[in-house]
């Protein structure tokens, strides 16, 4: 293979998958069945053929084999849907090389894919402190962050994640991470967003996940309290003289805030 070629097995391609989503409940799904797997799991799920988006990816990704397997092995969970898409974390990953990222946060671990492509990216002195509650989903992930050799660069707080912001604040380290990548609770948001903004060194980066809410900016609906969570914090962001902003379309929608 010549030097400057990526073995086929790095692509995602459309390889795999099946079943597991078929029977699935798909809790908070932001990306398509492309992003995942089949053709045959597109049908399952009742997606339409979208060929550019699948351009796209079978020319773009390339991800690592440990992030590969653990994809699959979330995807046999019910809620495996909860993942953050592939193209969206190699583009984090890419983000936090350019600014040299030493220090990560991430708020909603789930089975910790992100957590390990970040992992990835970081030097070996790097590290990413993780936030999560549900210690079930996070110790699905850990196997395959040991077998990747990057177990030393993740701290792991299993607590509702303001309480690990507030710790981390407490202990003095404001202005001392590079990237945050908030995406758990909605309604909480805000205050992760907060909390990041003070965390975050100038120059760093703050990525707000499902900031499209699958559409549903579009139909405001005051009783739905995730619409609330998100319209507010999209409104109060594109106005943050804190911070430059982009808003991409990019799976369920990201916001990327740079700290000034
Ligand atoms: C969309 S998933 C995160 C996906 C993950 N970033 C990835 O790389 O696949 C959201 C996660 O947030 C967690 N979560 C919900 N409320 C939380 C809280 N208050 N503090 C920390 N984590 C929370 C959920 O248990 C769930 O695992
Ligand atoms: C932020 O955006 C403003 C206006 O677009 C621009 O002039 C400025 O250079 C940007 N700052 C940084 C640090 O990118």
């Amino acid at each position: 293979m010549p030097a400057f070629s990526i073995s086929k097995q790095a692509l995602a391609g459309t390889a795999v998958l099946g079943a597991a989503f078929a029977a699935g409940v798909f809790i908070g799904k932001k990306c398509t069945a492309l992003h995942f797997g089949t053709k045959k799991l597109r049908k399952t799920l009742g997606e339409k053929d979208d060929p550019l988006t699948d351009y796209v990816l079978r020319h773009s990704l390339r991800e690592h084999p440990m992030l590969k397997k653990l994809k699959l092995r979330t995807m046999e969970e019910p809620e495996g849907m909860m993942m953050v898409c592939c193209d969206q974390a190699q583009l984090m990953a890419n983000l936090a090389k350019l600014i040299s990222a030493k220090k990560v946060i991430e708020i909603g671990v789930f089975t910790g894919y992100n957590t390990l492509n970040m992992a990835l990216a970081l030097p070996d002195d790097g590290k990413v402190v993780g936030c999560e509650v549900n210690n079930d989903y996070v110790s699905i992930g850990i196997p395959f962050w040991k077998e990747a050799g990057v177990e030393h660069k993740i701290d792991l707080r299993i607590k509702p994640a303001v309480e690990t912001l507030d710790e981390l604040l407490a202990a003095g380290e404001a202005g001392t991470y590079d990237f945050a990548f908030i995406d758990a609770d909605k309604k909480s948001y805000n205050e992760y967003y907060e909390k990041c903004i003070r965390l975050v060194r100038k120059g760093g980066i703050i990525a707000i996940d499902n900031v499209l809410l699958n559409g549903k900016v579009l139909k405001p609906n005051k009783k739905d309290m995730d619409w609330q969570a998100i319209q507010h914090l999209n409104e109060k962001i594109l106005r943050d003289a804190r911070v430059n902003i982009s808003m991409i379309t990019m799976a369920d929608g990201i916001t990327f805030a740079f700290k000034l």
